[in-house]
């Protein structure tokens, strides 16, 4: 295994996708790790990454100097290179000029990490200091117009520097670097497959449960999905998976689930429906974090009770995954400032004392979907877009009622047909339709209609923190608009959603 010392690069989960991209099982750890805990997790090599902060700033976050002492080969990358420097008696200082993009590296010799690589190759820099004094033993491997020391080396101690971003599509040669250094410096196997990762997994969970209960809250998402397949192909009918009925879901969706895991995967399924409960619940409410905590809150009641009844639960199952892990460590900076409260992020019953498995927690989410196949989780619902917890309940602007709740339902569901039909569901990370609580006035044959507006919401985004409107063809946009307001009665209007994410948000409430 690789460990990565996440000095709070925006890239660094990107290093940890290309390391296993390589078969190559890696972990992300804060800079604080002891060095106790790092001989325990017996890396073969390390990768420090790069980060905001300038290494001669007083509190610049540093890792302990004794890695340099295990006799295991280190990537410095940008920061991480300017501390290795630093730290083994080198110079950083502020670079005259900031370098930030494309620029043309020129490598001295093809060797070591940049073995089998042309001697003039792109790369992607980011990064204002620079090293003006190498340390002992190290030499230039490769410059840039604006950086003299774009890369360096200490062969003998098999220490590498590169001052710029290997992990990013735009150092075309950046998967080779890497392979040079997994394979061929620290002499990593390439081991880490899905198929090891179950049974690894299988024989860990067994070990951990016994004979014991274990519950799990399963919404028909891609990672409680995934996360109930493991479980059931480890330990099969000890887990129950609770999956409740809340009166907000899509077309058709909590009959697919029941179908799927009870009847097709013979999974001990639980399924509660709770939709009047909700909705009455929701009555009159129109803020949307009010909305939020009433079904958050409605939630776990439901789930408690349900759990309450069985006998020898011990352990709750969660599909939490390594980016939630990664993220809520919150290496850098303070924590985030809460915009909307995702209810099911921070946790389930507290007062169950059940003790937590989460299998997935150290898989990424493509992981997890090459996982699910495996597995044998249909395709449709391997790529499923993210549906909020809260589900269609934020999507109807207003007062959420069965009525509106009905339309919204045609709505998505024609949306969806389409954006499927032209092959957009996977490109796109969401698409979906908002029901507004304003009505306007349209023409229908000869009749004046006055009825309400739809807004289509569909953006692109890697992972929902920043996102795109995408850009949908107008032949699709008229297609949807037409099919619409001819098949759903109540909808006279569709508007199309063209903003970003920020300052906008995904879902409109
Ligand atoms: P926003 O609207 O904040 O959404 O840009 C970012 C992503 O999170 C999803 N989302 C939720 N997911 N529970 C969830 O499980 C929630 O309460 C929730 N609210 C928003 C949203 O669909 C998008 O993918």
């Amino acid at each position: 295994m690789i460990l990565i010392i996440d000095f709070g690069s925006q890239y660094n989960q990107l290093i940890a996708r290309r390391v296993r991209e390589h078969h190559v099982y890696c972990r992300i750890e804060p800079p604080w790790i002891s060095l106790a805990e790092i001989k325990a997790l017996a890396p073969e090599g390390i990768i420090l990454s790069g980060g905001p902060a300038s290494i001669y700033e007083k509190n610049s976050p540093r890792v302990d100097i004794e890695i340099f002492n295990l006799g295991i080969p280190i990537l410095g990358i940008c920061y991480g290179m300017q501390y290795m420097a630093d730290a083994l008696g080198g110079e950083v200082k502020r670079a005259e000029k900031r370098e930030y993009g494309l620029a043309e590296l020129r490598i001295k010799d093809a060797t070591g990490i940049f073995y089998g690589i042309e001697k003039k190759t792109n790369c992607w820099m980011s990064h204002g200091d620079t090293i003006t004094r190498l340390p002992k033993g190290f030499s230039v491997t490769a410059s840039t117009v604006s950086t003299g020391v774009a890369a360096t080396e200490n062969p003998l101690k098999r220490f590498y520097g590169l001052q710029f971003h290997p992990e990013v599509v735009h150092t075309p040669m950046g998967k080779t670097m890497l392979k040079n250094f997994l394979i061929d410096t620290c002499g990593c196997r390439k081991t880490w497959t899905m198929k090891s990762f179950i049974k690894e997994s299988v024989r860990e969970v067994r070990a951990l449960a016994g004979d014991k209960k274990v519950i799990l809250g399963l919404s028909g998402g891609v990672d409680s999905s995934v996360t109930a397949l493991l479980l059931h192909q480890a330990i099969g009918r000890q887990l129950i998976c609770i999956f409740v009925d809340n009166g907000l879901l899509r077309q058709g969706e909590a009959e697919q689930v029941k179908r799927l895991f009870k009847e097709h995967f013979k999974m001990n399924l639980r399924f509660v429906s709770a939709k009047r409960m909700f909705l009455n619940l929701l009555k009159g409410v129109v803020d949307p974090e009010k909305k939020r905590k009433i079904i958050g809150r409605a939630f776990i009641e439901v789930f408690e009770k349900e759990a309450h009844k069985l006998q020898g639960v011990k352990f709750l199952a969660q599909g939490t995954l390594y980016p939630d892990i990664i993220e809520s460590r919150s290496t850098f900076g303070g924590p985030s400032a809460v915009i909307k409260s995702h209810h099911n992020v921070g946790g389930l019953p507290k007062n169950m004392k059940l003790k937590l498995i989460e299998p997935l927690k150290h898989l990424f989410k493509d992981e997890v979907r090459v996982l699910g196949k495996k597995l044998g989780l249909p395709e449709d619902l391997i790529w499923r877009q993210p549906f909020p917890g809260p589900g269609l309940a934020i999507r109807i602007i207003g007062d959420v009622t069965q009525a509106r709740l009905s339309i919204l339902r045609k709505l998505d569901t024609i949306l969806l047909e389409e954006i499927k039909e032209n092959g957009l569901y996977r490109k796109l990370w969401q698409s979906f339709a908002v029901l507004l609580p304003l009505k306007s006035v349209g023409i229908m044959g000869d009749q004046r209609t006055y009825e309400h507006i739809t807004a289509i919401r569909a953006v692109t985004s890697t992972d929902a923190m920043t996102a795109d409107w995408a850009r949908l063809p107008h032949s699709l946009l008229g297609k949807i608009s037409n099919r619409i307001i001819n098949e759903v009665k109540g909808v006279n209007r569709v508007v199309y959603d063209i903003s970003s994410k920020p300052p906008s948000t995904i879902e409109w409430e």
